[in-house]
């Protein structure tokens, strides 16, 4: 099938009439056109050390023990450059980035995320970045969350993140992350985020399809020992909340670092799909199938392609 456009009349030196050929647009154009390849990822984990005794704080040396230990060696930044790297050779539309861009939220790892990211931020309405709970590691004043200060441009300053990807689909972005105390990771998704989140729904056309991202799982692999410690607090009454909204079809999400992809059906509407991109620079482990996604949405369709770096 072909869809024409207005037929373009030219004059000729004569003076008369002619008319161009039509221009037309194949059904495979148009596809094309309203295709949005999304890439996911998650979890980037960029660190350096604390460089005085302020950035110590009680919880930080805790963190800088489990970060010597085992987090260094498991996160070089040669692979956070090949992430980039690989990114920037695919094609996409939409990046997003749903936490935990640093180790100890110390200014230096949000500085080195956004040197080594750079490539990848250059138009400001093409990225979404969240943040994760280790990038509201300790308590800080408002005037220190270097989160807001390095990476908040891809937020905004809403209580959500709203991003219209075209008329089909719209992403929403929540940050649920806050400050815990010494041996907790927790999130909370705050009754204002549900309640604006709400009120977009009710906005716009009926016919438009929703993608959250959020930090935390509301999921985990069957046999998962789940951590209450380390979950939202309050996950299951915001899984029971998105399960009553058929249009939010895709829930984007990290924390923890363990790439998957679940299916939660509704009864009769469409099922909501839920994926983990966490954590996308970390050295693969044995058995490791992905470090990330691409995600291409076609009309209703949604097609999850996962990627390994290697
Ligand atoms: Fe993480
Ligand atoms: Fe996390």
């Amino acid at each position: 099938m072909f869809f024409f456009c207005k037929t373009n009349q030219t004059k000729t030196k004569s003076g008369s009439l002619i008319s161009k050929p039509k221009r037309s647009i194949s059904r495979t154009d148009l596809i094309t056109f309203m295709r949005q390849t999304i890439i996911h990822i998650s979890d980037l984990h960029f660190h350096t050390y604390p460089q005085n005794f302020q950035d110590c704080g009680s919880k930080r040396i805790l963190g800088m023990a489990n970060l010597l230990f085992r987090r260094a060696r498991q996160y070089p930044l040669q692979r956070a450059k090949m992430l980039v790297g690989q990114i920037q050779n695919m094609k996409w539309d939409h990046l997003v980035i749903s936490g935990d861009l640093t180790q100890l939220s110390l200014e230096a790892e949000f500085a080195l995320a956004r040197e080594t990211l750079g490539p990848l931020l250059k138009d400001r309405k093409r990225v979404t970045i969240i943040p994760g709970n280790h990038d509201r590691y300790v308590r800080q004043n408002k005037a220190k969350d270097y989160y807001k200060q390095h990476f908040g441009e891809f937020f905004g300053e809403e209580e959500i993140h709203v991003k219209k990807l075209n008329s089909d689909w719209v992403i929403v972005g929540w940050d649920s992350a806050h400050p815990n105390d010494l041996f907790t990771a927790s999130g909370t998704v705050r009754r204002s985020t549900i309640q604006a989140t709400e009120n977009l729904l009710g906005n716009l056309p009926e016919k438009t399809r929703f993608i959250i991202v959020n930090h935390y799982p509301l999921t985990f692999p069957v046999g998962w020992k789940v951590d209450h410690s380390h979950e939202l607090y309050n996950l299951v009454p915001v899984r029971e909340w998105m399960m009553r909204y058929p249009n939010i079809r895709l829930y984007l999400h990290g924390h923890i670092h363990r790439n998957w992809q679940h299916r939660l059906l509704r009864e009769s509407s469409p099922e909501l799909l839920l994926l983990n991109s966490a954590s996308s620079t970390s050295r693969i482990y044995s058995g490791q199938k992905s470090s990330f996604h691409q995600i291409d949405l076609v009309g209703d369709k949604v097609k999850v392609t996962p990627i390994l770096l290697e």
